[in-house]
């Protein structure tokens, strides 16, 4: 990207993206040696593997296992194996179903959206990894909103082998998740999952977010646009929650800001300005886990919520009303709006409570706690025009 003047920022500013996955992860060698082991007796005797890695937000817990499950699927090929691997968010697959059909969809991207049972698409998967002779390694990511609902579809994918009589190694399981998710699983479920499956990702230090920090510098910026103390600030800031992740996303809207202001190099009060706008619930990630039609509920409340401290169910349904014609799009039935309004809380958008009996008569009323509201609305609407 290079500014009105000429003058560059950003070499490649995709390297900062939230979906850019770095072959390279400094301060993670132990839980990627830790992963390397525990699958190893998949390639050696076919048998199924599970994993849990437990760790804070921006600890590297989904790049680590997409970048080690790459890795992987290479070394069995070079051994001759198939080995697939897919990535479920169940932040935005929240159901059994949901999840089942997305790992469905990496075997047959036409696989119908409905019509087909539970039980139905556990055969359908079983025949395509028969079909193959493939290994599938089904990552759930942010599983505990899966697990808070049920457990059924991931105990089914622990038993997945228990049909045929010798070991066939089919699918192996990794829970991710920030909080430890075993005491909500049942016990059979439970007891596919050991204690010593377990990695844990530790927070990372200011010293390890600098390194972490340097090697985007070095890939996404030209040289010389960000100086070591802007790095150094940064990783103060990051270190607090010892998050990867935000640490990344100041230094992009850092660069951001330079830009903009025509500047030379980025500077720490572009640092301190980032770091003012940054917050993880505003991340692209972040919304664009969401679907549109939550994206639109939510738009719509916080544009109600940007001069109030609340509002009501019916307030926040009518302004939803409004944002659907806005952006052309069908206005969904009051009980899917509830859903909605269900789920956005779950996810920590916004907080539904209800009402006490007031004025208006017992109803739920909804508050923006995390967020300020003008940011949210501007990335809302950034993110529904892309
Ligand atoms: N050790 C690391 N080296 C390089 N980048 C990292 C490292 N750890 C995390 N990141 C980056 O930080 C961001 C957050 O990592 P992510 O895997 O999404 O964390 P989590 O899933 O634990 O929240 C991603 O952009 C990722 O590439
Ligand atoms: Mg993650």
């Amino acid at each position: 990207m290079v500014r009105a003047s000429g003058r560059p920022i950003f070499q490649d500013i995709r390297k900062l993206s939230f979906d850019y996955v770095p072959k390279r992860m400094p301060h993670r060698e132990k839980q990627r040696k830790a992963l390397e082991t525990l699958f190893r007796p998949l390639l050696e005797a076919r048998v199924s593997q599970n994993a849990f890695l437990v760790g804070h937000v921006g600890t590297g817990k989904t790049h680590l296992s997409t970048r080690f499950a790459l890795d992987f699927e290479q070394e069995a090929a070079r051994k001759n194996r198939t080995v697939r691997h897919v990535l479920v968010n169940c932040r935005q697959r929240m159901t059994d179903d949901a999840v089942l059909l997305a790992i469905l969809k990496t075997w047959d991207d036409r696989y119908p959206d409905r019509g087909f049972s539970i039980p139905e698409k556990l055969s359908a998967l079983r025949k395509h990894l028969e079909r193959s002779h493939a290994h599938m390694i089904v990552v759930l990511d942010e599983a505990d909103v899966l697990i808070r609902k049920s457990s059924d579809l991931i105990y089914a994918l622990t038993r997945f082998d228990e049909e045929y009589e010798a070991p066939q190694g089919s699918v192996s399981v990794v829970l991710i998740s920030q909080r430890d998710v075993l005491p909500f699983l049942d016990p059979a479920t439970l007891s596919t999952f050991r204690r010593s499956n377990m990695v844990e990702f530790g927070k990372y230090s200011q010293e390890e977010l600098v390194d972490i920090l340097d090697d985007r510098v070095k890939t996404a910026f030209f040289p010389d646009v960000v100086p070591e103390d802007v790095v150094q600030l940064i990783a103060d800031i990051a270190a607090e929650g010892g998050d990867a992740r935000y640490a990344i996303e100041i230094l992009q809207k850092a660069g951001e800001l330079a830009l903009d202001e025509n500047l030379r190099e980025v500077r720490p009060e572009q640092v301190r300005e980032a770091r003012a706008v940054t917050h993880a619930l505003l991340s692209r990630e972040s919304l664009e886990g969401l679907d549109r039609p939550k994206r639109m509920a939510l738009l719509a409340i916080a544009r109600k919520l940007e001069k109030k401290a609340y509002v009501t169910t019916g307030e926040a349904e009518e302004a939803y009303a409004v944002v659907c014609e806005e952006y052309g799009a069908n206005k969904r039935r009051h009980t899917q709006f509830w859903k909605y309004l269900q789920d956005l809380d779950l996810l920590g958008f916004v907080v539904a409570k209800p009402s006490g009996e007031g004025v208006t008569g017992k109803t739920t009323i909804i508050s923006l706690q995390d967020v300020p509201a003008k940011p949210l609305i501007e990335s809302l609407e950034a993110s529904l025009a892309r």
